[in-house]
């Protein structure tokens, strides 16, 4: 494993899996990295938004567990370069069942099965709450990006996300890549209002792109395809491009 980002947020709807999906699929396509996506989230959007039925496939868990190799559970998708481990339902409390239920040590469980794997970038999307997924996700990977929506309880949980980040920091290394703002109307009346808060909770990690509002982006994951497979010239493929080139200067 090169280099691996956890995608992250306190609060739900705020883009995480859209952002997993098209930063990964720009970075495999416009720029020739082998990229790997992780579905660590049960609710198995990003598995269902690259056309694969969550309940066909192996996720993590069994890997997690001991009973199977990880090689066994990749899937090879539409994007060229780019492979995904799904999700399924059993990745919900898969921390409290079997062999890693008596492990002390369990979150650091992910940390290890990734490193025997070669790709260029893993990118790993979790769940809307700061759970043993995300925590793993966060331990297993050196950056993360944060993802947040200009809307007041959004901004509000980027403190109990730094907060939590800072903790495992202090133990395991992690970069905080930066925080992307997504649904973004470049019109909004609060807009400084949110910038403020952004900045103040990671001070120069905002980026300068944010990603607007774009309804193809959902139209995209009905085909379980990105917007770059199925509308070439869209504006949300416009800002991913964007987004991913500030990403690969800050790695
Ligand atoms: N730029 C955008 N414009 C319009 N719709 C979008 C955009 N980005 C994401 N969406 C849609 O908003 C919904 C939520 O997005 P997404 O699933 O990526 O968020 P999430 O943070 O992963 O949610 P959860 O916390 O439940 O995992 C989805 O239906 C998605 O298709
Ligand atoms: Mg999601």
């Amino acid at each position: 494993m090169k280099q691996a980002i956890a995608i992250s947020s306190f609060k739900g709807g705020t883009a995480k899996t859209s952002t997993a999906l098209h930063i990964g699929s720009a970075f495999a396509k416009f720029h020739k990295k082998r990229v790997l996506l992780i579905d660590f989230d049960a609710q198995a959007n990003l598995t269902t938004g690259l056309g694969f039925d969550p309940d066909a496939h192996d996720s993590l868990a069994p890997v997690l567990q001991g009973e199977k190799k990880v090689k066994d559970v990749i899937r090879s998708t539409c994007v060229k370069n780019m492979d995904l481990i799904p999700a399924d339902t059993w990745l919900e409390r898969v921390e409290v069942t079997g062999a890693l239920a008596a492990d002390r040590y369990s979150h650091e469980r992910l940390r290890d099965i990734l490193q025997e794997l070669d790709y260029d970038l893993i990118i790993i999307d979790t769940p809307p709450s700061l759970c043993w997924l995300t925590e793993s996700a966060l331990i297993a990977a050196q950056h993360t990006l944060v993802c947040a929506t200009p809307e007041f309880y959004s901004v509000k949980g980027l403190e109990r996300l730094s907060q939590f980040m800072e903790s495992i920091s202090q133990r395991h290394p992690l970069n905080v890549l930066g925080v992307l703002l997504s649904f973004w109307n470049i019109r909004g009346k609060s807009n400084a209002a949110f910038l403020d808060v952004v900045e103040r909770t990671f001070p120069k990690k905002l980026l300068t792109t944010k990603v607007r509002r774009d309804v193809r982006v959902s139209e995209a994951s009905i085909h379980g395809k990105p917007v770059f497979e199925t509308d070439k010239d869209s504006r949300a493929g416009e800002d991913y491009r964007s987004v991913t080139k500030e990403l690969l200067k800050r790695l």
